[in-house]
């Protein structure tokens, strides 16, 4: 159903029921002071597309990571929730997560070569979930393995069955991880930059695919990426996060089209390859900041070029924005885009 006022598919106050809950997740690595990620909330829908974007170290793959248990060991993580299809896997033991991981709740990794082994048959990886999750064995797994992997496109899928993941391409090698990964039907997938890695032209096949599965099993898919050309042809709703922190989140196409946040329209710019009047491509100024330099204040007001024209630059040094609405239906951190705050921070600055 689209939404009357804002002509996505859902709406940023979640028009579909969450699949996932996620509030105030927070992850603190062994011998760094700042949590590299700080109270990180957000909501997956059932069969919606979330893109998590933002630049490199900014806790894309952290946030993933954390979900699923994978960080290493003495990395500390809270959060107040932590809701998958009505449960709160914080309460889940390591055995019964392990039930979960692979099974209702699935990832893709951005390195597929790296994450498969070498020293076993593509066919044996991709019916391992359906043995572990589905108790699928014998000629039964083997069928269904040969079926998941021409359903993604692996041509001569039975030969291929009995092939190692060193023998692929890039490109084929991601199509073996997302029939694993589909493999005991989950009901929502994490894709950590499952494009990077490859070609150009691959990419394109890869997400032309993502997107097809997705609609096939209805569905849900957490997709993150720094390419926002990415987000705009799959994503149903945004999340930008900067430093550690969610700092705007919108229906996809009015974050695309009216960016509130300094920091997501400079990505914008940065993905469009748009160059001012000179010809020079735009760029943000000095390099990405991680969580774990932070000062005190909105965490993007060193490299924001609005606080100092819109004359709120003494509140955005000192005290950090919350997400606010903004004028276009979507949320943001930054005192200069948000409604309540518009006014505040002109108030502040007379
Ligand atoms: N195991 C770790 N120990 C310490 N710092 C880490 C670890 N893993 C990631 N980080 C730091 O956490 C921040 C976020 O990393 P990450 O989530 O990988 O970023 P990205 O948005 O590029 O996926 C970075 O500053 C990174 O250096
Ligand atoms: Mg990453």
């Amino acid at each position: 159903m689209t939404c009357q006022t804002c002509d996505s598919k859902t709406h940023a106050s979640g028009e579909r029921q969450p699949i996932l809950s996620v509030r105030d997740l927070t992850v603190r690595f062994a011998g760094v002071d700042q949590p590299i990620l700080d109270r990180v909330s957000f909501d997956v829908g059932k069969g919606e597309v979330v893109a998590l974007v933002g630049e490199s170290g900014s806790g894309k793959s952290v946030t993933a990571l954390s979900i699923m248990r994978l960080l290493p060991p003495g990395t500390t993580v809270s959060a107040t929730a932590v809701d998958f299809s009505g449960q709160d896997l914080r309460d889940l033991s390591a055995g019964e997560f392990d039930h979960l991981r692979g099974g209702r709740l699935s990832m893709l990794f951005q390195q597929p070569q790296a994450m498969l082994d070498p020293t076993s048959r593509v066919g044996a990886q991709v019916g391992e979930p359906l043995y572990y999750h589905n108790g699928i064995h014998g000629r039964e797994n083997r069928r269904q393995v040969v079926g998941l992997l021409s359903e993604v496109g692996i041509p001569d899928p039975s030969a291929r069955a009995d092939c190692y993941s060193y023998e692929l391409s890039g490109g084929m090698a991601q199509r073996v991880m997302m029939a694993a990964a589909l493999s005991a039907g989950p009901e929502l997938l994490i894709a950590d930059e499952p494009t990077t890695a490859l070609d150009v032209t691959v990419q394109a096949q890869i997400l032309r695919l993502l997107d097809a599965e997705r609609r096939r099993r209805r569905l849900a898919v957490l997709l993150i990426t720094h390419d926002l050309s990415v987000v705009s042809a799959v994503a149903d709703r945004i999340i930008v996060m900067y430093a550690g922190r969610v700092v705007e989140e919108g229906p996809a196409t009015r974050v695309l089209k009216q960016p509130a946040h300094p920091y997501t329209q400079a990505l914008i710019r940065c993905s469009l390859f748009q160059a001012d009047a000179l010809g020079k491509l735009f760029s943000l100024p000095h390099g990405a900041v991680h969580a774990r330099d932070l000062t005190a204040g909105c965490r993007f007001h060193p490299r924001c070029p609005v606080a100092q024209v819109h004359g709120c630059l003494d509140r955005c040094i000192v005290e950090e924005p919350h997400l606010g609405d903004t004028e276009y239906g979507c949320k943001a951190r930054c005192w200069a885009a948000t409604r309540e705050d518009h006014a505040a921070c002109e108030g502040a600055s007379a």
